[in-house]
């Protein structure tokens, strides 16, 4: 009797179709993922896959994101309501109006909205190449950034740019407590602390390296330190450490976790190998992005690409 793990394979060939996960997808979906990335290089294996179908182990907004790209593809995603509370908090209606109250404003919107929110935006970003990208506008040119303030806030630490920031966060990387992280850090003292820059001030304060996933994972792989505590969801340990057996990984412990110190994206994990299996076998559920919102998201998406060259 073959395992869940085998039939997905089986019918993944069946149907000429490519698994793309996110690094924070559970172990078992990572391993029969034909790539694993962050925002940034899901995008870019998105728009180069030639199979018939593209099943998307991640969010919604990064499904949307691969339908985008790759129109004549089928993109499917195991369970539709795996969504972003960033996404969530940023209506395209209540959005339109707040550009439309700053007429002479770019817009620069982080990946993880809907394909509306981008299609009224200039261009795009995610937490790898946000800082390039805002520092290619020109000084004079005021900037809208949304939906992330605590992504905001920290490209507005390192750039110096006044933006103005819409009122949205990650429920999960808000979570991480100063408090419990400055204890964790005094029970290892010589461990480098690492942030995704979704998290608060306070603590990208204490990190020594702020970045995407991806970037999380290759500091750790060329930083000569042994420990790291990582500030990020708790998905990521399972590609980090396969990547550096010999190093000691402690996850930066959430304000509300008493048990495992770690946090985890229920937006995430609601992808399960299960829902993996069924929707591969029913191709569904499927995204479908209107081809007026496709064709203008697109562009914003482009620039992005473009300048990440
Ligand atoms: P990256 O993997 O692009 O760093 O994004 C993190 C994230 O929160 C995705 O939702
Ligand atoms: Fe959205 Fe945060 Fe989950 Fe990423 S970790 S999908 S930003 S809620």
């Amino acid at each position: 009797m073959k395992n869940l793990k085998e039939r997905i394979l089986e019918l993944k060939k069946e149907k000429n179709a490519v698994i793309l996960a996110h690094y924070y997808q559970e172990a078992d979906i990572q391993d029969i993922a034909d790539y694993v990335g962050d925002s940034l290089g899901l995008s870019q294996e998105a728009m180069k896959v030639d199979a018939d179908i593209i099943l998307f182990a991640g969010v919604h907004f990064m499904a949307e994101t691969a339908k985008i790209l790759n129109p004549t593809k089928k993109v499917i995603l195991p369970d539709l309501k795996a969504g972003c509370s960033l996404a969530e908090s940023c209506p395209p209606d209540l959005f339109k109006k707040f550009i439309d109250e700053h007429p002479d404003h770019i817009v620069i919107t982080y990946v993880n909205c809907s394909a509306e929110i981008k299609a009224l935006s200039d261009i795009v970003c995610t937490s790898s190449n946000a800082l390039k990208i805002v520092e290619s506008i020109p000084k004079e040119t005021p900037i809208i950034f949304a939906p992330d303030k605590n992504l905001g806030k920290y490209i507005i630490s390192k750039t110096g740019r006044d933006m103005l920031l819409w009122d949205g966060s990650c429920v999960v990387h808000e979570a991480f407590s100063l408090d419990k992280l400055i204890e964790v850090h005094k029970q290892y003292p010589d461990a480098t602390i690492i942030a995704h820059p979704e998290s608060e001030t306070h603590i990208l304060q204490t990190a020594s390296y702020i970045g995407s996933t991806a970037g999380m994972i290759d500091y750790v792989k060329t930083n000569p330190n042994n420990q790291f505590i990582v500030a990020t969801e708790a998905g990521i340990l399972h590609k980090m450490q396969q990547e550096v057996p010999h190093k000691i990984l402690i996850p930066a412990p959430a304000k509300e976790d008493n048990t495992c110190a770690c946090s985890e994206c229920g937006y995430m994990k609601m992808n399960t190998l299960q829902k993996v299996y069924d929707c591969l076998l029913t191709e569904s559920p499927e995204i479908d992005v209107p081809e007026n919102i496709r064709k203008k998201a697109l562009v914003p998406i482009e620039r992005m690409l473009e300048l990440s060259k």
